[in-house]
């Protein structure tokens, strides 16, 4: 019997993986995975819930698991899979759906926000966060490893399991606790230290540093960062100086450093172009082995496809069996095989 902490945590397949991602969630799925039982999923299905090219999506799920693999996820320790390959996240869902009060699905900030900017707002966008609520309850997860701005969601999907198991049978699902990271939580736009960096707004040359970036892509991409009109380099909670404690934020998690000996770095800096200078220096460092093994995984399409189908089965064996169960106690008929 295993007694280690199960985890799961997802990403989306849809827009560019960017440094945010990778500090507020990757990175902390990759340290964890020696003590902990890491569950690793590709959303898909969460990418359709606006509109998406779909060659443009089929090439991205593929491309974000490579990502994550060059990124340090080890299939040996974790199971690494595509969310549409096991079809208990769909029907979770929609069992869950049944138990889910829609007020609270309104009430939500991320359908809010998005909802704003769609012209036609699909169903899937309002269910969203009960599929991600079955992503996680399926699985009997503990923790979710994720950043600042999923935090509404994984408090809804414990009202919904607390909702579940009164209604149907104390402690059927585990209640999970969301992980935030102390470092690196949220990242801000570049190009406008007000707004979070996004996968969406990372198509937008400037706004993000996206993992796949080339070093001179990245260069720019900090050269141009927006900061403030002043001089000091050190860490704020000045609104003003959102820019320029972005840029030390994320020199600090790619580094490990402390805040003081952050600062310490740059206290010779003869102003915030060499802050951008040496930001971007630590951050093209850091992405180069990555980059080089992405490029090798995306060279063995079968060997990727390998890893994935693993992945799937590992992820259906112990979805199914809870889906199975949740059936059963929601009083549905469960199907005897014919032979
Ligand atoms: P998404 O891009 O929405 O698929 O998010 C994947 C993971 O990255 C989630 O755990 C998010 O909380 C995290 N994340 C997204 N944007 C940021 C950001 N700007 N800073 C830190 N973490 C982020
Ligand atoms: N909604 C998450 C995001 O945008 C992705 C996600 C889907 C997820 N299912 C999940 C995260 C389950 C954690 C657990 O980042």
């Amino acid at each position: 019997m295993t007694t280690k902490k199960r985890v799961f945590s997802g990403i989306q397949p849809s827009g560019n993986i960017h440094l945010g991602n990778y500090l507020g969630a990757v990175k902390q799925w990759v340290e964890g995975q020696d003590e902990k039982e890491n569950f690793i999923c590709v959303v898909d299905l969460h990418s359709l819930t606006v509109p998406q090219d779909p060659v443009e999506l089929r090439f991205q799920t593929r491309s974000l698991a490579a990502v994550l693999l060059a990124s340090g996820i080890d299939p040996d320790k974790t199971t690494l899979f595509i969310q549409s390959h096991v079809t208990a996240h769909a029907e979770g869902c929609w069992l869950l759906n049944c138990v889910t009060p829609l007020g609270w699905l309104q009430r939500m900030t991320q359908f809010k926000d998005k909802s704003a900017k769609q012209e036609s707002v699909g169903m899937g966008l309002l269910d969203y966060p009960v599929l991600q609520a079955a992503d996680i309850m399926l699985y009997d997860a503990h923790e979710v490893p994720v950043g600042e701005d999923q935090k509404q969601h994984v408090e809804l999907c414990r009202d919904i399991g607390q909702r579940f198991n009164h209604i149907y049978e104390e402690e059927f699902f585990i209640i999970p606790e969301p992980k935030i990271p102390q470092d690196g939580a949220r990242l801000m736009g570049l190009d406008d230290p007000t707004v979070k960096m996004s996968k969406s707004l990372a198509y937008t040359r400037g706004h993000a540093v996206r993992l796949l970036d080339e070093p001179k892509e990245i260069l720019r991409s900090f050269k141009k960062a927006v900061t403030d009109s002043g001089r000091e380099i050190r860490f704020s909670d000045d609104p003003e100086k959102a820019g320029v404690n972005n840029l030390l934020g994320i020199y600090k998690a790619v580094t490990g450093k402390a805040n003081d000996e952050v600062e310490a770095d740059f206290a010779n800096a003869r102003g915030y172009g060499d802050l951008k200078v040496g930001v971007a220096e630590v951050v093209i460092e850091f992405l180069a082995p990555m980059q080089a093994r992405y490029k090798a995984l995306m060279d063995d399409p079968a060997e990727l496809d390998r890893i994935l189908a693993i992945g799937a089965e590992q992820a259906a064996a112990v979805s199914m069996p809870k889906l199975r169960q949740m059936k059963e106690i929601m009083g549905l008929v469960l199907p005897v095989s014919s032979d």
